[in-house]
């Protein structure tokens, strides 16, 4: 049993959030060096004694790759410095969408993942809202998974919405909109998308009443947007009044935001899992801090209590 000093640590891709989570810890940020030789070559020092230290490395793994390299090359660093335990503390899973082998000769990136970072040394995961909850089984060490529900709950029930109707973008979305419905005493609406033939525009229908009422379409992830602004468009051509999109994490590629301030979307709300990488995000898109719920994980883990108490 890991008794000895938390120490958390983190990359490039997560110091904002790694900091405002140490502010909760009542701790400073581990002292680590990450930077980049003139070629672009990473390099990575810790620079104080983590010898049987607890050690929590924090980054989020959304491209370009360099974040992952970083965050394995921080992991080698510690578990060479003879880190007590070294937990991967990866508030957003990159490439978590290739997992499984949907086409001929496609890469499991997911696993790949998985395997890069048991086989460099983590001897645990934490990591938030998984795009699919079955990556768990990529790992063979602990993974506790966190959900950013709670966080955005509090937010949505401080609203007081009325007659709101959470809404799935597409059928992957079922089971998350279902709990987060349920959890807010509201109804589910789920948008279906098919094609009936192969030449045919992509037909979209809305399951559940969506007609003057407050539509709260609820997803994993935003990425170039194009998922929630089709359904955005699909209820508000059936008469929604509000509608607000809401994802764990706003990953915001391409053109995502001008297609989001463009869509009759009233609000997009995200969690920070990742920083906003662009310089004047719409006024519409409101990020919710998650930094205290992650606090509160490495916490726990760290007097081996439990996580599920904070599911709630
Ligand atoms: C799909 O399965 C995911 O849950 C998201 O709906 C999707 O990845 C969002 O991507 P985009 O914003 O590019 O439509």
């Amino acid at each position: 049993m890991v008794k000895n000093r938390l120490r958390l640590i983190c990359g490039n891709a997560s110091r904002d959030l790694a900091e405002a989570v140490c502010r909760h810890l009542g701790q400073p940020l581990g002292r680590a060096e990450v930077t980049r030789f003139a070629d672009g070559e990473i390099f990575v020092q810790i620079e104080e004694n983590v010898r049987g230290v607890d050690v929590f490395i924090m980054q989020s793994t959304y491209p370009p790759a360099e974040h992952m390299m970083e965050l394995l090359m921080l992991i080698d660093a510690c578990r060479r410095a003879s880190a007590g335990r070294i937990t991967a503390v990866m508030p957003y899973f990159g490439y978590a969408r290739a997992d499984r082998k949907d086409q001929p000769r496609v890469s499991i990136a997911a696993k790949l993942c998985a395997n890069l970072l048991v086989q460099t040394g983590a001897d645990r995961v934490l990591t938030v809202d998984l795009h699919s909850p079955q990556i768990q089984g990529f790992f063979d060490i602990p993974l506790d998974h966190l959900y950013a529900a709670p966080v955005l709950m509090q937010y949505f029930t401080s609203l007081n919405m009325e007659d709101v109707v959470v809404v799935a973008p597409d059928a992957g979305g079922v089971k998350m909109g279902r709990a987060f419905a349920k959890r807010l005493g509201a109804d589910l609406a789920i948008v279906d998308k098919r094609r009936t033939r192969a030449d045919q525009a992509e037909l979209m229908n809305v399951i559940g009443e969506v007609e003057g009422r407050n539509c709260l379409i609820l997803d994993d992830l935003i990425s170039t947007g194009g998922t929630i602004c089709q359904a955005a468009r699909e209820l508000q051509r059936r008469g929604a009044r509000r509608i607000i999109a809401c994802a764990s994490h706003g990953v915001f590629s391409g053109q995502a935001f001008q297609l989001l301030d463009e869509a009759p979307i009233d609000e997009v709300t995200v969690t920070n899992t990742l920083p906003l990488r662009a310089a004047n995000p719409p006024s519409k898109v409101r990020v919710l801090d998650i930094s205290k719920l992650l606090s509160k994980a490495i916490l726990n883990i760290h007097h081996e209590e439990s996580i599920s108490s904070l599911f709630i």
